[in-house]
């Protein structure tokens, strides 16, 4: 092995922990040298997040090498979250859907979960994406290397957060949590942090977050772009509806590209230290104004069968909602089902966010007036439940360009989808 790996490192290698942990070790190594890592370094958030959430009976691989490490003893030392539930029952179903999760897909949803908790899942109300989020707790400290994988959390947490983490791909996650180290490269490093493209703003109006996210990660790709002129509509500090904002925009490049770290002029933690210190040289430049997010809005393929088509449900929460996105659509909702002589949204629609930002929302009197307007609350991954040739069929909008990316549903601006949602048409 050409990485350099302190003694303590090469012992578990060797074996001093048990042949599976050298296996786990061998791995990560592994891992580390296809992509140039020069050593190990130890994980040093309080808790992990894990992206394999789903008990797919396809996933009898994953299962054997979960009881591998829970047999062998080599758990996780880091209590973790884990990405939302592939199902709940407050979704609407109908008895197809409900056939075809129970028994040909979640099939080992109980026995996966069960298979968590003995390797240290962190409580039960811990399956959400938005791990970071107040109500939930595992928002790791500016300069915490994570072992994480969850697209969206992880580039949340590198640009938002300021923490250090590799887009790793799921398993890997819990493989450096148990060992307790990851390799050291990529956006672990300061060079790999620097960015590549300047990215300029020059809208008239607010950009929409999922669509500005979507243009910048189908422009960039895996780079990492420095934004400015974001923070004229931003702000300059991170308060709730920023970091709001930059939850959708970021999982938006990370999905339509594959961006693990952006940095926001004057905004995030490492745009706010260096400044434009942290553009490399020969960066590339990409400037966007309404034509172009007009330019990108108007190329987004409808896969429907019929474009024409009725809606039959509304996803928002891709990534999970927070609190005040709860809120305040509440308010829009009301608002605008007032303005049209209307008393329910016209589309079953369901709200996504974590277990415990619904707990939250349910303590204010919010819940209940959302709940007047028909919208149901969940904490389910919409992606999960669409990802099959059933609910595939089924037409469905969303202001998440995450989930347009990953399945038939159609993306609709959040004022589109208000619309939809309050005066019908399509
Ligand atoms: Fe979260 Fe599932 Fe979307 S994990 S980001 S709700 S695809």
């Amino acid at each position: 092995m050409s990485m350099y790996l302190t003694p303590e490192q090469q012992a578990i290698l060797d074996g001093s922990k048990g042949e599976t942990l050298a296996k786990v070790m061998k791995t990560l190594v592994m891992f580390g040298e296809a992509f140039g890592a020069d050593k190990m370094v130890p994980v040093t958030s309080k808790y992990n997040h894990l992206v394999t959430s789903f008990g797919l009976g396809v996933l009898q691989p994953v299962y054997d090498l979960m009881n591998q490490l829970i047999d062998s003893g080599a758990v996780s030392g880091q209590k973790f979250t884990a990405d939302p539930r592939p199902l709940d029952k407050n979704v609407p179903t109908n008895l197809i859907q409900d056939l075809v999760f129970k028994f040909f897909m979640y099939n080992k949803q109980d026995f996966y979960e069960g298979q968590l908790q003995k390797l240290g899942l962190l409580e039960k109300d811990a399956f959400t994406c938005t791990c970071y989020m107040d109500a939930v707790g595992n928002k790791p400290e500016k300069g915490d290397v994570l072992s994480w994988s969850e697209s969206s959390a992880v580039v949340y947490a590198n640009s938002v957060l300021g923490a250090r983490c590799n887009r790793n791909s799921g398993i890997l996650d819990i493989m450096g949590s148990i060992v307790g180290f990851v390799p050291h490269f990529g956006l672990l490093t300061d060079a790999g942090r620097k960015a590549t493209w300047v990215v300029r703003i020059e809208t008239t109006k607010r950009p929409e977050a999922q669509l500005l996210g979507s243009a910048i990660g189908m422009k960039v790709m895996e780079e990492v772009p420095y934004v400015v002129g974001l923070d004229k509509w931003l702000g300059e500090e991170l308060n709730d509806a920023a970091c709001t904002y930059l939850k959708d925009f970021g999982a938006a490049t990370a999905s339509n590209g594959a961006v693990g770290l952006y940095h926001i002029a004057n905004l995030t933690p490492e745009a706010k230290e260096l400044g434009e210190s942290l553009i490399a040289e020969g960066a590339k430049e990409y400037v966007i104004d309404d034509a172009e997010l007009q330019r990108v809005y108007d190329s987004y393929p409808v896969i429907w069968k019929d474009r024409n088509a009725k809606p039959k449900l509304c996803f928002m929460g891709c990534p999970h909602m927070s609190l005040q996105q709860l809120k305040d659509w509440t308010t829009k909702i009301e608002r605008q089902l007032a303005a049209n002589g209307n008393k329910k949204v016209l589309i079953p629609t369901v709200f996504t966010a974590a277990p415990a930002v619904l707990k939250e929302f349910e303590k204010t009197e919010y819940a209940a007036r959302l709940k007047a307007t028909g919208v149901i609350t969940s904490y389910i991954c919409p992606l999960m439940f669409m990802n099959n040739p059933v609910c595939g069929k089924m037409p469905v909008i969303t202001s998440s360009n995450k989930l347009r990316t990953y399945t038939t549903a159609r993306y609709y601006t959040d004022n589109e989808i208000l619309d939809q949602l309050t005066k019908g048409g399509n």
